[in-house]
């Protein structure tokens, strides 16, 4: 392809997202094709002669549309956000036209110097004390795999240079909730810890960690002969945004010389707003932070901002150092490859640079307290409407709530509650996520599309009333 087709097919194909972007509210939000679908569409073996590229596009309306589920359609409530904003994808066309790889700042200067430029951004943007240094990730469970390394590699003294975790004489234990994303587990496991040295602990009535479960198990450890590594906190849930009380966690974090992880991987973006910060009162005590861009603020997947107190010590446990990586001006700069796993990274901080100067500070703030009242004034239909319940507080966008009708108990209740999720799934008029949360089965709607409006909630709240209401008893 020559620059000038490129042009040509370049301006059809911003058209294309553009026209898509503009009907997504008449697309079915959940992709209705089944298993094997798509790939019928594809012939199984690779072409033996390429053919113009124009000549294949049409398959992106006949093959490959019908096989999405539109995270950015107005009546997208389901899991958490996952914005993709205009200037995001702008960027992303940017970073791969330029098409550099970035594993050291002599391989891309410019990347790299974007990024330190993109992480203060951040940390301003959420009011994280300056005390942090910030590395672009790709995703939360690996800023949590990457923390709890590092973990390990304080608790053990760099034991990685010697026998590792094989050569410990007193096993490392690693503490979260119950209501902890399953991307604590797996880091816990992928990091050598071992899934008997995996403490998930008891929740309260609003979901949130209880210090006293904390403070009994890592009693209970000690006393055992075990060595407390790490605990993870999480502002915001993924069930429920519940706030684990971050003081109190650290307090016990550091009398027991345990890392403190806080997982904000949606709640993040809300710190934007200075009334919402005592959420995460108490952060300025952790080792180390993460937080999804790539949920909330409109930054397209993938972005995950990591935030961490000692860099030299993530540089130490994160580096090898062979010889055909090492460069003149090394001493001098930052390379990222030893801020995380990979070793080549992606051009992220353009989308970074691209929406928070589109948006401003000012404009994050404004979306993220009109999703934040759209969701309370969700949330007060089920409180005032009979047979309707909610299940946990709501400080952020997330309602957890179900309906009960009378008569139902028990497993009939939760069982017409699935079938109320499938049915309001399969209309393609919105889509939420049903969700088991200390063994209720309840239906989340978590607001945060950036094209959701109140008219799509209050059209979702009366789906889910007619719905509701179709559904044949029992
Ligand atoms: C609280 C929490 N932590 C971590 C994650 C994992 O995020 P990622 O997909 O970036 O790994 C999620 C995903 O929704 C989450 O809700």
């Amino acid at each position: 392809m020559t620059p000038d087709e490129f042009r040509a097919l370049g301006h059809q194909l911003i058209e294309w997202v553009a026209a898509y972007r503009e009907r997504l509210p008449t697309l079915p939000v959940l992709s209705p094709v089944q298993p094997g679908e798509v790939r019928r569409h594809f012939d199984p073996n690779p072409p033996e002669h390429g053919v113009p590229l124009a000549s294949v596009l049409p398959q992106l309306d006949e093959a490959i549309l019908p096989g999405i589920t539109h995270w950015n359609h107005p009546r997208f409530f389901a899991y958490f956000p996952s914005n993709s904003m205009l200037p995001s994808v702008l960027a992303d066309l940017v970073a791969a036209g330029l098409g550099a790889q970035g594993m050291s700042w002599q391989t891309r200067p410019a990347a790299t110097e974007l990024e330190e430029v993109a992480m203060e951004w951040l940390r301003q943007l959420v009011g994280l004390p300056p005390t942090f240094s910030g590395v672009i990730q790709d995703t939360a469970s690996t800023a949590t795999l990457v923390a709890l390394l590092c973990a390990r590699e304080r608790t053990t003294g760099h034991g990685q240079v010697r026998g590792g975790l094989q050569d410990e004489a007193a096993p490392l234990t690693v503490y979260a909730s119950e209501m902890a994303h399953s991307s604590i587990d797996k880091a816990a496991l992928l990091a050598g810890f071992g899934r008997e040295n995996l403490r998930l602990l008891p929740t309260d009535e609003a979901h949130a960690l209880r210090p006293d479960a904390l403070e009994e198990a890592l009693r209970r450890d000690v006393a055992a002969g075990k060595r407390p590594c790490a605990i993870v906190a999480t502002v915001g849930t993924t069930g429920t945004t519940a706030l684990d009380p971050v003081p109190h966690i650290g307090e016990l974090a550091r009398a027991h010389g345990a890392w403190l992880h806080v997982d904000a991987a949606l709640a993040g973006t809300a710190m934007a707003c200075p009334e919402l910060r005592w959420m995460w009162d108490g952060v300025d005590q952790a080792d180390s932070v993460v937080w999804n861009p790539h949920k909330w603020l409109g930054i397209g997947f993938d972005c995950t901002a990591y935030h961490v107190r000692d860099p030299d010590h993530l540089v130490r446990v994160m580096s090898t150092d062979p010889s055909y990586l090492r460069t003149a001006q090394d001493g001098a700069v930052k390379n990222y490859r030893n801020w995380g796993i990979a070793l080549g990274r992606r051009f992220r901080a353009l989308k970074v640079w691209f929406v928070l100067s589109a948006m401003g500070v000012e404009g994050v703030r404004a979306e993220v307290r009109r999703h934040l009242a759209l969701a309370q004034a969700f949330a007060r239909k089920v409180d005032t409407t009979p047979g309707w319940e909610r299940l946990a507080p709501v400080p952020l966008q997330t309602v957890a709530f179900r309906h009960r009708p009378p008569g139902l108990e028990g497993k009939a209740v939760d069982a017409h509650n699935l079938a109320l999720a499938g049915a309001i799934n399969a209309s393609g008029r919105a889509y939420l996520t049903p969700a088991v949360v200390k063994g209720v089965q309840l239906l989340r709607v978590s607001v945060g599309a950036t094209a959701t409006t109140a008219d799509d909630v209050a059209a979702l709240w009366a789906q889910l009333v007619e719905e509701a209401a179709a559904l044949p008893p029992g």
